[in-house]
């Protein structure tokens, strides 16, 4: 074996990808490249109507049609639970319950053939009558329903009324379009069952939240449910639910008794897995003469499918956002006949940003301030609510750092002051920041006597890199070789794991594994505590050190034993621990900060003494604006990022450049278009524009901050972190090059020309002047 390896140290290093040479070499199995003896292939047919009724589904000729083994529809369907909402809310309803049509593209129909061609012919024979009725389609339709949830409460500190009636204030409306993910990979569900146990593999995000609605759909005990996603491919939220399809395709494989391949197509894309919902948000602040900011309103409409719960937390930064006396917000969600929304990266907190951070700097312009200078003065140095310090938090360093790597200083503040040959150039920056995030997560470490270590939980990677930060971790916590660590993942029979979503996973995940291989280390310790053949004899945890697959005595490297002889020696083939992750501010036995092998005890702060920070971005962006044919081109970005301590540079910069890439989108390109009857007209690559490598031109991204202090870890989510605020970042570097505010995103060529409404026609179209001059002109708002 090997011995000359270093083996600690490895967290902090930009280490290439573990699963990097399987994925290029095509060797890495995502649920659509599962292939079964006798696959047969399930396509689904989807609703022409956007709201109704279906009166009649005339199914003879496709049961009739060559190679079709089923046809499924409301008819013959039997009851099916509702699976368990999760920690980030409901799931869907399950398919096929009722002849009700809720949406344009809901599943109406299953057809199963021997081949896909033979189920898309038989698809087409389906002939379906509807009984349509009048869809819900504006938020100022009479019969559109609010919906308050309580995971939206309204929120109030102080009197924001008076305060918002300051010197100088803003009162604006923003709008976001309707976004939809564009995962290259198809959403894709393999089912088989051997007898009433269900094997299958979903692109999801949350393999134990799709056993346990499959368990529940069929009334299964869940441990007879087996979801395998070794691979997810892209996802960015749409892969968190468990959606109609995932059902559909276990019940298509119960009923024809095979196994069975269902993929979504890229229209069904667009209608069956979420999208982030369109958002009209009322931003007001109040502030002194000088900038200080005395008020903040941010009120936020969002839509909702007719039979559905979403969280969407829109205006859940604002409260901390600044150091301000008075805020209050509220979010609203509003039932539209449209496609179950769902999430899409940093879901609420990359519009809710949108609107405050463009508010922010229509106020450094009113006030003649940097946009900079502005935040700084207004910067939260404590929770703005609690007055509690907070964990971490390098704001200040990542406007300060920031602004110097982008040049900053060259800015020249007054409006289409600066050009670039027949370029309008424009500098825009926005303060960007997720909340913290860190659900609980068990995992299970083994090391077996050739002295290889296999770690494993039911996550899944989605991108971000978990199968190679989990693997340096563990190499790290157990001081194994990194290339004889395996870390597995992707499979529910692992112990239970959350979403990789909300940021939340390298968080949970890490400290699941690092608190399991601790209590691995510690185990090895117990077993030699009063073993006469080990040099490591009544050693404790704190007097050792982890290295080259074994244990040594940190004060003298003569005592040192490898695992392979300890567990040859007790006659045992391997060790294996399971453990969890402890709560963010609590301290565990197995709680410790692992330091080039040897292990610190960690104590949390005492309760009640820190507010627990998220990660924070200050961006920095230089657009190209063509006077002449609108377009917008985002020439640098800078986003300075502290996302507390990053446990692998090289993947982590990966997720900002990924967050910056949908930001680029969102500003500027991204728009689910649907017509005035609801059906949508943008259901493919061509038509839904995304950014492209083109369009993500020179994208630098510095990482600044500290180990957050809540955890042993100290990280902080940064996967959604870099597309908050980015969009607002472009739409004020927009502003600066042409004097044009655009408030309604996407920032489309038409509203650069002035030939569409740059602010929403429900906008107060209220500038921002001072009030004196405001309430004169236009009285209260
Ligand atoms: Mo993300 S929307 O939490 O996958």
């Amino acid at each position: 074996m090997s011995t000359t390896t270093t083996t600690v140290g490895l967290v902090g290093t930009p280490l290439d990808r573990v699963d990097g040479r399987l994925k290029v070499m095509g060797a890495a199995t995502y649920p659509i490249d599962v292939t079964l003896p006798g696959l047969v292939y399930a396509v689904l047919v989807p609703s022409t109507i956007t709201s109704g009724r279906i009166r009649h589904i005339a199914v003879d000729a496709a049961e009739r049609a060559p190679g079709v083994l089923a046809v499924i529809t409301h008819v013959n369907t039997p009851p099916l639970v509702r699976g368990p909402a999760t920690e980030i809310g409901p799931q869907p309803l399950p398919p096929f319950q009722s002849d009700a049509v809720l949406h344009y593209g809901q599943h109406v129909a299953m057809v199963v053939a021997e081949t896909r061609e033979e189920a898309n012919a038989a698809a087409a024979l389906i002939d379906v009558t509807y009984q349509p009725d009048t869809p819900v389609l504006s938020f100022d339709d009479p019969r559109a329903s609010r919906v308050s949830h309580p995971w939206t409460p309204d929120y109030k500190r102080g009197d924001v009324p008076s305060a918002v009636a300051a010197d100088v204030r803003v009162t604006q409306t923003y709008t976001t379009a309707d976004n939809t993910n564009n995962p290259i990979g198809l959403f894709a569900t393999v089912a088989v069952w051997d007898g009433d146990a269900l094997t299958v593999h979903d692109t999801t995000q949350y393999p134990h939240a799709v056993r346990d609605s499959l368990a529940a759909a069929f009334g299964l005990d869940p441990a007879g449910v087996r979801v395998l996603v070794p691979f997810v491919g892209g996802a960015f939220g749409a892969g968190l639910r468990v959606w109609p399809h995932v059902v559909l395709a276990a019940l298509a494989a119960r009923v024809t008794k095979r196994p069975v391949q269902l993929v979504l197509t890229r229209a069904q894309m667009f209608t069956s897995v979420g999208h982030r919902p369109n958002t009209i948000q009322q931003l007001s602040i109040g502030a002194s003469r000088d900038g200080q900011l005395t008020a903040i309103e941010h009120v936020s409409t969002s839509s909702i499918g007719m039979s559905d719960e979403l969280i969407n937390l829109i205006t859940h930064g604002t409260p901390s956002a600044y150091a301000c006396p008075n805020v209050s917000t509220r979010a609203t969600q509003i039932r539209q006949s449209i496609p179950t929304p769902g999430w899409m990266r940093a879901p609420g907190e990359a519009e809710g940003s949108f609107a405050l951070e463009s508010a922010m700097d229509e106020l450094a312009h009113a006030v003649e301030l940097d946009p900079i200078d502005l935040r700084v003065k207004n910067h939260a140095h404590v929770h703005p609510a609690t007055g509690l310090s907070w964990s971490s938090n390098a704001l200040l360093d990542c406007y300060r750092q920031g602004a110097e790597r982008f040049g900053w200083s060259a800015r020249t503040p007054k409006p289409r002051s600066m050009r670039k040959g027949g370029q309008l150039v424009g500098f825009g920056m926005a303060r960007g920041a997720l909340g913290a995030y860190q659900p609980p997560c068990k995992a299970i470490a083994t090391i077996r006597r050739d002295g290889t270590a296999f770690v494993r939980s039911g996550a899944t990677d989605i991108g971000p890199g978990p199968y190679t930060v989990m693997t340096m971790l563990a190499a790290d916590c157990l001081g194994v070789p990194v290339e004889r660590v395996r870390f597995g993942l992707g499979d529910s029979a692992m112990p239970r794991a959350p979403q990789e979503g909300g940021s939340g996973l390298t968080g949970a995940l890490g400290h699941a594994v690092h608190a399991t291989c601790v209590s691995l280390v510690r185990a090895f310790v117990d077993l030699v505590s009063d073993d006469e053949g080990s040099p490591l004899k009544g050693c404790r945890l704190e007097d050792i050190t982890v290295r080259n697959g074994g244990i040594q005595i940190t004060d003298d490297p003569a005592r040192f034993e490898t695992y392979t002889d300890i567990l040859t020696r007790h006659g045992r083939d391997d060790l294996t621990i399971e453990g969890e992750s402890a709560p963010p501010g609590e301290t565990s036995s197995a709680s410790m900060i692992v330091q080039a092998g040897r292990f610190i005890p960690y104590t949390a702060p005492s309760t009640g003494t820190r507010a627990h920070a998220g990660g924070y971005a200050a961006h920095f962006v230089e657009v190209h604006v063509d006077p002449d044919f609108g377009t917008v081109r985002v020439a640098r970005v800078v986003s300075a990022i502290d996302g507390g301590r990053i446990l692998n540079p090289k993947t982590a910069r990966s997720q900002i450049i990924g967050g910056i890439a949908m930001g680029i989108g969102m500003a500027l390109l991204e728009e689910t278009v649907s017509d005035r009857t609801g059906r949508l007209v943008t259901t493919s690559l061509a038509e839904y524009v995304i950014a492209v490598n083109a369009d993500v031109r020179d994208v630098d991204v510095l990482f600044v901050g500290e180990p957050d202090s809540m955890t042993p870890l100290g990280t902080k989510g940064v996967g959604e972190l870099a597309i908050t605020g980015m969009a607002a970042a472009i739409a004020n570097a927009v502003y600066h090059a042409t004097g044009t505010r655009i408030r309604s995103l996407p920032i489309s060529i038409e509203k650069v020309l002035g030939h569409e409404s740059a602010s929403p026609r429900t906008s107060s179209s209220l500038d921002a002047i001072p009030a004196t001059t405001a309430s004169a002109r236009h009285g209260a708002v």
